[in-house]
């Protein structure tokens, strides 16, 4: 089922996400490297085609597993094709979400919520139930597009409502074209 919502980068767009172009200034290894060790199990909210995800699963190794959730069907197809018949595809859990609610329950040692937030609506939803996914000594890094399309005062509101639901918020690495924080379990 598609999204009628404006906000949402539509499935079309896929290609664009999951582009060797983009690989060279957001190379998902050297962002996620100081965070994710073997054996984690991972939650990639709102994964799009798997530009983070295929990478997350090849750090976390065979004990490990990755929880890759997105409101478009049409993403997870692109990223199930993908991965059919590797040796990925059985760390790979696909998630259908919902607007309002992640349809996650595992229990995740990390959270990536890459150029997602902006394209949610109602964000303290979103906060509360990513909290309650969380391990009590999870990280979550969310990493949100800069300037006209996210301005630093919404990437402010952002994180004001992951505070007032209870996340212990800290500046995040620098990146080309991006703004971050790492959120923790206060
Ligand atoms: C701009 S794309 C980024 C995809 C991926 N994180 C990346 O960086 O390549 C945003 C994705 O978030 C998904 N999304 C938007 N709102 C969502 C929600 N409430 N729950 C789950 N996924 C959502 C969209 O369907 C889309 O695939």
């Amino acid at each position: 089922m598609a999204t009628d919502s404006p906000r949402v980068c539509p499935a079309k767009l896929a290609g664009t996400l999951d582009s060797n172009l983009r690989k060279i200034f957001q190379d998902p290894s050297k962002i996620l490297s100081p965070y994710i060790k073997e054996g984690m199990t991972v939650l990639d909210m709102g994964c799009g085609p798997g530009f983070f995800t295929v990478e997350i699963a090849k750090m976390v190794g065979p004990s490990g597993k990755v929880i890759a959730a997105d409101l478009q069907e049409e993403m997870l197809k692109i990223l199930k094709k993908k991965i059919q018949g590797t040796e990925l595809e059985s760390r790979i859990k696909l998630i259908k979400a919902d607007e309002d609610k992640i349809n996650v329950t595992d229990k995740v040692d990390f959270i990536l919520i890459f150029f997602v937030a902006h394209e949610v609506e109602d964000k303290d939803k979103l906060f509360s139930q990513l909290r309650s996914v969380l391990k009590d000594d999870g990280k979550f890094l969310i990493v949100e597009p800069k300037h006209f399309h996210v301005s630093t005062e919404a990437f402010k509101l952002t994180l004001k409502k992951a505070k007032d639901n209870g996340f212990n918020v800290q500046p995040g690495p620098k990146h080309l074209f991006s703004q971050s924080a790492i959120l923790t379990n206060r």
